[in-house]
């Protein structure tokens, strides 16, 4: 690393996009790109890890993601299976703990249970957590947030609400990352990404590395977070961006 110091995210939140793409190029069917994908993730996590990011959350598979063709659907399911079996034990090792974030209730029970033994295997590591979202959606969350304080009969309030949301247990992403070109949210983080840096790339997610992951952070890094403040309410040059107490 260089002696100018470098600004990491606590926070990086992604959306995998591109793999459909990356595979087509090359005649290959849809779920090899999301295996791809998967060696991408591997990759990004051991990174994050290294450079002492805190919390990376991942968008796996969309609320929407269901109404794609049923064998795409199948693969990413048992895709899904597969890396839970394999990935667990290099988490493990590698201090990573795991969250699964999204509906369950549509998920087979196989790949439930295997959710919460990797949840449970990986809950005593603390150098990276990895929210990895799967069925989720921005609304679900929302809703399903607002429709446990209702039945506790809370108050709905912004920081209630905050507290039910399926991502309480970490503070809200500094950085949001989409990677494959196109430039919307499609249903990510609606309530968390309130604040966070948003930062787009055309490169497709097989092919997002290490490289491409410390180009980003370092255009975070250049970016000045005022939280509604005035630049000189901030009190720093531009190219700092921590938060203002
Ligand atoms: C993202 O890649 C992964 C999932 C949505 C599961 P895509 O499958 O959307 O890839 P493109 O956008 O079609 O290239
Ligand atoms: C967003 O990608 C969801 C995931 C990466 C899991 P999509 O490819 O589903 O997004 P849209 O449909 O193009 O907006
Ligand atoms: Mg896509």
């Amino acid at each position: 690393m260089s002696t100018t110091e470098r600004i990491v995210p606590h926070h990086i939140a992604i959306v995998m996009d591109g793999n459909g793409r990356w595979a087509t190029k090359r005649f290959l069917p849809r779920v090899a790109g999301h295996k791809k994908g998967v060696d991408a993730l591997r990759a990004c996590v051991r990174h994050c890890g290294d450079i002492g990011v805190k919390v990376l959350t991942v968008f796996a598979f969309s609320s929407e993601n269901w109404n794609r063709p049923a064998e795409e659907v199948s693969g990413l399911m048992e895709l899904l299976a597969m890396a839970l079996a394999r990935e667990v034990p290099q988490l493990q090792s590698e201090g990573v703990r795991i969250h699964f974030v999204g509906d369950r209730s549509a998920l087979s029970e196989k790949v439930r249970q295997g959710l919460v033994q990797a949840e449970a295997r990986t809950a005593g590591n603390e150098r990276l957590v990895l929210n990895v979202c799967f069925n989720y959606g921005g609304r679900w969350d929302i809703a399903q947030a607002a429709a446990k304080l209702a039945e506790r009969g809370e108050p709905i309030t912004e920081a209630s609400l905050d507290r039910a949301m399926a991502l309480a247990h970490v503070p809200d992403p500094d950085l949001l990352i989409r990677t494959g070109g196109e430039l919307r949210i499609s249903n990510f983080l609606l309530w968390q990404a309130a604040y966070s840096e948003l930062y787009f790339t055309p490169r497709l997610w097989p092919e997002f590395d290490a490289a491409a992951l410390d180009e980003a952070i370092a255009d975070y890094g250049r970016r000045e977070r005022r939280f509604g403040r005035t630049s000189e309410q901030v009190g720093t040059p531009s190219g700092t961006n921590r938060k203002a107490a």
